[in-house]
């Protein structure tokens, strides 16, 4: 279970690599669009990891038992992420915003993790 746990961590932190680097990649080659698929595929892999991180904390008890109020606002945040991306993707052109904005509510939602004992 331990295990498991690692390697949810694990992936959940390439995840965030992944969304950091698409930010990245999208202001060098498409500033305003379209969004690239390696938002989705992160915050997609931050949903499956972060939920299953989650479960195997519950389980595992002890030092490692999740705040709910914690997990609550990073699934909103995520949320939102995903909601934004999903109707960005939508669309051929975007209001340059758009990509900071998601880099910001990535950051946010790091920050909620490390910051929030
Ligand atoms: C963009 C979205 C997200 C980012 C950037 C993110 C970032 C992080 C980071 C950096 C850690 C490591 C913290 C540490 O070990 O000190 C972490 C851990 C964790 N994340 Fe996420 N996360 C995201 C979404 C989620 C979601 C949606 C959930 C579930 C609702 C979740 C649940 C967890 C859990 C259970 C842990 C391990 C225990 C803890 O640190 O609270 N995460 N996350």
């Amino acid at each position: 279970m331990e295990f498991l746990r690692l390697v949810l961590l694990f992936l959940h932190l390439l995840g965030l690599g992944l969304l950091l680097g698409s930010f990245l990649v999208q202001r060098r080659v498409a500033p305003t669009g379209p969004l690239s698929a390696g938002w989705l595929h992160g915050s997609l892999l931050q949903l499956l990891t972060g939920v299953g991180l989650a479960g195997v904390d519950q389980a595992l008890g002890g030092e490692h038992a999740p705040d709910n109020a914690k997990l609550a606002v990073k699934l909103v945040v995520l949320l939102v992420i995903l909601g934004l991306i999903v109707v960005a993707r939508r669309r051929d052109t975007l209001p340059a915003w758009v990509s900071p904005a998601l880099a910001g509510l990535v950051v946010l939602n790091a920050g909620v993790a490390v910051f929030w004992t």
